[in-house]
């Protein structure tokens, strides 16, 4: 398929000069610095997808009474573009997260993005914007799709306009400093996600509503929350921006198992599939708090990571929760967490063979 066809480019007529970019990627750290375009498509009921481009990056203008505004109307997606050792250029899993893109739309009753049109928008910026790839160890142009609701009404109602975006920045590590091994902070006050509610949708308002745990987190020297089930107030679901694993002594791991209320992590999902090909044992099931505090007391449970676009793979050290704190093993990274972490960078990168045919090759 033509890309340019669909996403043509109205290149900026002011772009960054090389001197400046160089300079903004020699610690980009994760979200600050951003490419001169962006994808940018618009919806209307009448007349569906139209006037697709890939235009220079600038402010929108939005009326104050725009829906999403109001009534957060939005989902976004999070998935990153890689510089190989060879030069070539290519995304991770660009159909995955299209099709969670739909998914995500089809629970917030927006419209539904043709697949081909989320991976093209994503290709055709990557293109434009390749000198934006950090060539650094751990380096990658983090993609960030997103659509908002943009009719101009108060009432309570599907929009019937929307505005699809992507804009592109480039990152390094999302913790500061690489954080060897994070601590989290385990909210027993507030719940993410409810049976029924949006948990599983890659929705804004899911970020809004644990602001104030991870706030709290920060204050207790944590670097992120993780919530349990709001039913029971016991299970181990997610963190607020990632998925979480557990290795045990048996040389197996668990993860929470998916349900309306966790977010379908690509990552969870490559990191399953790798280590069922190298032989291990992955459980998804419930895993309570307690548990995981009396596992880490006896030395039953001996790691533990999250993992997530953005994250890729952390250890987790620490875990503080009102019920009692525990230190995960050594509060060290894990030998199996760090070797996962090594197999999916690999392919990520083009260090090693694509078996999963997960590479999108752009250039
Ligand atoms: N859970 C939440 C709430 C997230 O925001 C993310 C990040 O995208 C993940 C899990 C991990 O998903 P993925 O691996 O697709 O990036
Ligand atoms: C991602 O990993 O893409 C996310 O959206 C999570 C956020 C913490 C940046």
């Amino acid at each position: 398929m033509n890309i340019a066809a669909h996403f043509p480019l109205n290149a900026t007529a002011s772009p960054t000069s090389n001197e400046a970019r160089a300079e903004k990627l020699v610690n980009p750290g994760f979200g600050r610095v951003f490419t001169d375009h962006m994808a940018i498509a618009h919806y209307s009921d009448e007349k569906g997808w139209h006037d697709l481009a890939i235009a220079p990056r600038q402010p929108l203008t939005v009326d104050p009474a725009c829906a999403v505004l109001h009534y957060a109307q939005e989902i976004f997606e999070g998935l990153k573009a890689y510089r190989g050792a060879d030069g070539g250029i290519t995304m991770f899993r660009p159909e995955a997260n299209a099709r969670r893109f739909r998914k995500s739309a089809e629970r917030l009753a927006m419209p539904l993005l043709p697949e081909e049109l989320f991976v093209e928008s994503c290709r055709a910026l990557v293109s434009a914007e390749r000198d934006w790839i950090p060539t650094s160890e751990g380096g990658s142009l983090y993609l960030r799709p997103f659509m908002i609701a943009s009719e101009i009404f108060l009432g309570v109602k599907p929009s019937s306009d929307y505005i699809y975006m992507v804009i592109a920045s480039s990152v390094g590590a999302y913790f500061k400093g690489g954080a060897p091994a994070v601590s989290i902070w385990a909210s027993e006050t507030y719940t993410r996600a409810a049976p029924g509610g949006t948990g599983a949708a890659k929705c804004g308002g899911n970020y809004a509503a644990s602001l104030i745990a991870q706030a709290e987190a920060i204050k207790l020297g944590c670097d992120q929350v993780v919530f349990l089930d709001a039913v029971e107030r016991r299970y181990v679901e997610e963190l607020g921006g990632m998925n979480v694993f557990f290795v045990f002594d048996d040389g197996s791991l668990a993860t929470p198992p998916l349900s309306d209320t966790i977010l379908a992590g690509i990552t969870r999902d490559s990191l399953i599939a790798l280590a069922r090909d190298r032989g291990i044992t992955v459980r998804e099931e419930k895993y309570a708090l307690d548990q995981w505090r009396a596992d880490a007391a006896s030395g039953r449970l001996v790691e533990a990571f999250a993992c997530g676009t953005a994250a890729v793979v952390t250890p987790i050290g620490q875990v503080k929760a009102s019920s009692g704190d525990f230190t995960i093993g050594s509060g060290g990274p894990g030998q199996l967490t760090m070797s996962l972490r090594e197999s999916l960078v690999a392919i990520q990168t083009g260090a090693a063979p694509d078996p999963y045919d997960w590479l999108d090759r752009i250039a």
